[in-house]
Formats: C-alpha cells, structure tokens, sequence
C-alpha cells in the first residue's frame, strides 16, 4: 500500500485536572490512514473520539495536551511533516489547508453573531496564503461552496447562523470546511441532533462530496448505522484506546473484540425479525480509575484471570488474507460471534 496520509503511532493525550493532577483521555493509538479512505472513530460517549480527533490535527483545547507519541502527515507537495514538531505559523497553513475539522454541535459551531459570509471571509483569509481575498471573491467562493452542498447562496450568505435549521448549519460547517480544499477531513458527530430525514441527506451529500473531491475522511460518531454506510475502515474505541480495527465489512460482520460485538448486536436491524436488544452491562470505566489488564474485563462475558493482568495490545489477525488486516485488543477474540451472524444489525 502507498505511503499513509497520516499515520499516528503511540499517541496519547491528557487532560489537566488540577494543578498537579491530569486524566489520560487516549492512550497508545496506532493509526494509518490513507489517501481516498474513509474511517470511522465509534464508540460510546466518553471514549475518548472526539479528543483523538482534535489530537490528530492538533486542535486540543488548552487544557489537552499530546503527552507521547508521533503524528506525520504527507502534505499536499508531497514532503512528510511532523505535526508535533511543527511551529505557530505552519501548523496555521496546515489547519484548513491541509485538513480541517467540522466540530461536534453544529448548533453551535458558528459565532451567532457573524453572517455566514462573514465566517467564509474570515476563513479563507485567515488561512489562504498570499491569497488576496476581496469580498467579492468570497461571496463567489463562497456561493460555489453553498451550491455544491445544496444550500442557496442568496438565501444563506447573508444571514445569521440562528437564522438556519439545523441541518443547513451543518451543511453550511461542511462547506466552510472544504472552503480551502483539505485533503482530510475530520468530521465529529456529523449527523447527531438531526432528524431522521436530515441525517439522511447529510450523508447523501457526504458521499457525493467524497466522490468530487475525494478527501480522506474521518468521521467520529456513536452511529453504527452512520458508520456501516459512510466507512470504508472502523476502528471501535474503548477507554480511550482503539481496541478493534478493520474493513467496515470485517467489523460489521465478524467483530472480533466482545465489545465491537456488543454495540453491533445493540443495534435495531433495519430489516427482518426484531429481536430483543441485548445493552452491554455496566459503565465505562472513570478515567481516573482503570481497571487492571483489559479495561473492558469489568463487562466482559469471556474475562478470565489472564484478562485483568496486563494491558492486551492490539494485534493483527493473522488468519486475513494479506491486505484485509483487522486488529483487535483480546485475549480471547477466537471465542467472539456475532449471535445472529448472518444479519449484522447496521
Ligand atoms: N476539556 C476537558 N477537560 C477534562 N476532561 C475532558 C475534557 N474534554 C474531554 N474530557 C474527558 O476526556 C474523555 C474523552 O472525552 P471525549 O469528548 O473525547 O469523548 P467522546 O468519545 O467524543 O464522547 P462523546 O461521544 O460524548 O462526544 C471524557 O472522559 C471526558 O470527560
Ligand atoms: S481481553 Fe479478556 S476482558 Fe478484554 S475483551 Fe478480551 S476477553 Fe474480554
Ligand atoms: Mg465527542
């Protein structure tokens, strides 16, 4: 396979607490993301997705910090930048530029007090290089931008982001986004907070976009339903580590870390019987209290003694054939089904 996009190895990130005192939100994720690809982050709320999210394009909140690890990302001219490495001015050419993020709660990304075009002029001139943008190269770019994701410009640009529903502000965030073309896109819970038919065309036209453009996306959501139709690659997060990777088809229908499986199998089907929902018992784990060995063995049906020792990395299944890799965080994978194997519930 070519060169990854980005690729992240042993990445972890906390959070400070107190004066002395942080929580480590993730903890040694390994990721390769390639060109073209769309992955998706799920887990439940808590695990840890959108801090990895922000981690990855360096967008932490100040109280976040990459505390160890190594980010690098094959810029647009094709030279490998060390993200963690890199200094005000370049990282401010990389956001946007290089990758760019739509922020979970559409309702309250934009300012409430700046017109949509003001918020496209703001961005394009922010971090457009040399780049003079008069207004009325942004009210053109800008419109163009609105039109492609379905939004009419007279209406849009110059209103104010209350003045929206909440499906046209998180069309709108996905056009103020790509405003600069980036070649990834992050998108946190894209689609949450929207009715049913909304959902479904925001994911219409993410797929749309995907084949225009053909950015490398990420996209952070608990919607395995969201994931199986947008994702190439899954990877399930669990107390802020990746516990389980793969092809959308390898995770959907042969899950191989008894939590995966839990949240597939706590899923309606779309189609045939409705069988009674099975939840996963217990909570996730605080932060401040792991559990020993696997984090998971506290809820996990096939724990044993070994489980609760040491933490249990993820590993490659060997028995894929070359190309398909899937990797997963458990001892015990071999002993892990789908119940209703023929008919993954997403
Ligand atoms: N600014 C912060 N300060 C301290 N802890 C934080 C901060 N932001 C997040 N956390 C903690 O880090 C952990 C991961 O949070 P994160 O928001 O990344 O989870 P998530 O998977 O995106 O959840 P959700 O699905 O609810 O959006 C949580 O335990 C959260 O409490
Ligand atoms: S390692 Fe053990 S506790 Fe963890 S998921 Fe696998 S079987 Fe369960
Ligand atoms: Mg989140």
């Amino acid at each position: 396979m070519s060169d990854p996009i980005l690729s992240v190895r042993d990445l972890s990130i906390a959070y400070r607490t107190g004066r002395k005192e942080s929580v480590t939100a993730v903890s040694g994720v390994d990721l390769d993301l390639y060109e073209g690809q769309s992955l998706a982050l799920v887990g439940e709320s808590g695990c840890g997705k959108t801090t990895l999210g922000l981690g990855l394009l360096r967008l932490l909140p100040n109280l976040g910090e990459i505390t160890s690890g190594s980010l690098t990302y094959r810029l647009k001219d094709g030279t490998r930048a060390d993200l963690l490495a890199m200094k005000k001015e370049p990282l401010r050419r990389f956001r946007w530029n290089e990758a760019a993020m739509v922020f979970q709660g559409a309702m309250n990304a934009f300012n409430p007090v700046i017109r949509i075009v003001d918020h496209f002029a703001d961005t394009l001139r922010d971090h457009a290089d040399g780049k003079k943008w008069t207004k009325a190269a942004v009210e053109a770019r800008a419109g163009e931008l609105l039109e492609t994701v379905r939004l009419d410009p007279d209406r849009v640009l110059q209103s104010y982001p209350h003045e929206l529903s909440g499906g046209m502000k998180q069309r709108a965030l996905i056009a103020l986004a790509i405003a600069l073309d980036p070649q990834v896109l992050v998108l946190d819970e894209p689609t949450t907070a929207l009715d049913l038919l909304t959902q479904r065309s925001i994911v219409q036209q993410l797929h749309e976009l995907r084949s225009k453009f053909g950015f490398t996306m990420v996209f952070i959501t608990h919607d395995l339903g969201l994931a199986a139709e947008l994702a190439d690659r899954v990877a399930t997060m669990y107390a802020g580590r990746i516990i389980e990777t793969g092809s959308a088809r390898d995770i959907f229908y042969e899950p191989k870390h008894p939590y995966t499986a839990g949240l597939i199998n706590a899923v309606m089907p779309v189609k045939g019987d409705r069988p009674a929902l099975e939840s996963i018992p217990g909570y996730p784990p605080s932060l401040k209290a792991m559990p020993d060995g696997c984090a998971f063995n506290p809820r996990c049906a096939f724990a044993t003694d070994e489980c609760k020792r040491d933490r249990v990395p993820l590993s490659l299944l060997t028995e894929r054939p070359l190309g398909m890799d899937h990797s997963v965080a458990c001892l015990h994978h071999d002993q892990v089904r789908l119940p209703r194997k023929e008919s993954a519930n997403v």
